[in-house]
């Protein structure tokens, strides 16, 4: 796997992007930074490509992926109507972190779309990224770069970690700025409706639009409490992930409890709480007053403990409020236990 760390990021003809460039099209998958998370990128077009992401990820193939554009011109080519409505939203939020779910008019390959009728399209806010689909000058289909199941990466490195010697190159910008993946918004129906929470805010999407619906699977995961030893196969850190409810007080005596039970614990806890714990396990977050911080961090936190180091990693409940609705999605996600005050 090749690894490049482009010297002007913004610039298509960068020698580092042109490389990445032949390589996707020759078929051949790269991964690329964006604005929300690394992306796993592969020509849209074309279906022996866009197989390979599905194969060096190890994902299932009825998942669809996310294709990412550089214009308006390539949604046009890819979608068989644009309605007003998404007109709006490609005009306030593009480029940036938020993902528009259309009529697909069958011009992308059709593992993209997992046979659905409807495809996933993004702008992302990214130079390297608007710079390599500038250079490939096609649409690229991008999930999230690592292995299914893992939490999406935040740096090259995390792609390194997961899918070294599977895919064809690896394009370095850096740690991405949002850390969680964009919002998805399903605009096929006459209220939109939001099918996973990013990085762009239920907050922000009213500000222009009247009514925004979110997927009623959504409300009923964050609801039931997990129960413990269940599957976890999301965004999942090498030891299992609690969630621990309620004050503060009860998170340190929790902490305690599962301590003398003989666990070797790990903490991933904002400033604020980690100030008040003394333990020799943790990694800090950011603040919880600032959850675009907490966003940015929390993949590389969920990536930090190995399971040499801990059995039990346990982190805090964060308002739901903003992008936090989009933390909390992905730690109920990763938890496979929630601990309630009785
Ligand atoms: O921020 C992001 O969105 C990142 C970067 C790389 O752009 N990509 C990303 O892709 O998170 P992925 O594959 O990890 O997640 C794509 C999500 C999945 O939940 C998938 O089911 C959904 O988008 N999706 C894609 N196409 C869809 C469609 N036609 N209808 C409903 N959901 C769709
Ligand atoms: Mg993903």
């Amino acid at each position: 796997t090749r690894m490049w760390k482009p010297a002007e990021p913004d610039n298509p003809n960068d020698p580092h992007v042109r490389e990445a460039a032949n390589l996707l099209n020759h078929q051949e998958v790269v991964a690329f930074p964006t604005e929300t998370v690394y992306g796993l990128g592969a020509d849209a077009t074309d279906e022996v490509a866009v197989q390979r992401i599905f194969e060096a990820k190890g994902r299932p193939a009825d998942n669809p992926l996310i294709v990412h554009v550089a214009t308006k011109e390539q949604v046009d080519r890819l979608v068989s109507h644009i309605p007003d409505v998404a007109h709006l939203l490609m005009d306030t939020f593009w480029p940036g972190p938020l993902t528009l779910i259309l009529e697909s008019n069958g011009e992308a390959a059709k593992n993209v779309t997992a046979g659905l009728t409807t495809i996933g399209i993004r702008m992302p806010d990214h130079p390297l990224a608007l710079s390599l689909l500038k250079a490939t000058e096609k649409p690229l289909a991008a999930p999230s770069a690592n292995r299914s199941g893992r939490p999406s990466p935040t740096q090259a490195l995390h792609v390194k970690q997961d899918l070294d010697g599977r895919v064809a190159g690896i394009l370095d910008g850096g740690t991405t700025g949002v850390g969680l993946e964009s919002t998805v918004l399903d605009c096929t129906s006459n209220v939109p409706v939001i099918l996973r929470p990013g990085g762009i805010t239920k907050e922000q999407l009213e500000t222009v639009l009247p009514h925004v619906a979110v997927d009623p699977a959504l409300a009923d995961e964050n609801n039931k409490p997990k129960s413990p030893g269940m599957k976890y196969t999301h965004y999942a850190p090498e030891a299992p992930l609690y969630l621990i409810e309620g004050t503060d007080e009860f998170f340190l005596e929790q902490v305690e409890r599962l301590k003398e039970e003989g666990h070797r614990i790990g903490v991933i806890a904002s400033r604020e709480l980690a100030e008040q714990l003394s333990h020799e396990r943790i990694i800090t977050c950011g603040s919880r007053l600032n959850m675009a911080e907490v966003a940015g961090q929390l993949y590389h936190a969920l990536r930090e403990f190995k399971k040499s180091e801990v059995d039990i990693i346990v982190t805090e409940v964060f308002d739901e409020s903003g992008v936090g609705a989009a933390v909390m999605n992905r730690l109920q996600k990763a938890a496979v236990n929630v601990i309630q005050p009785s």
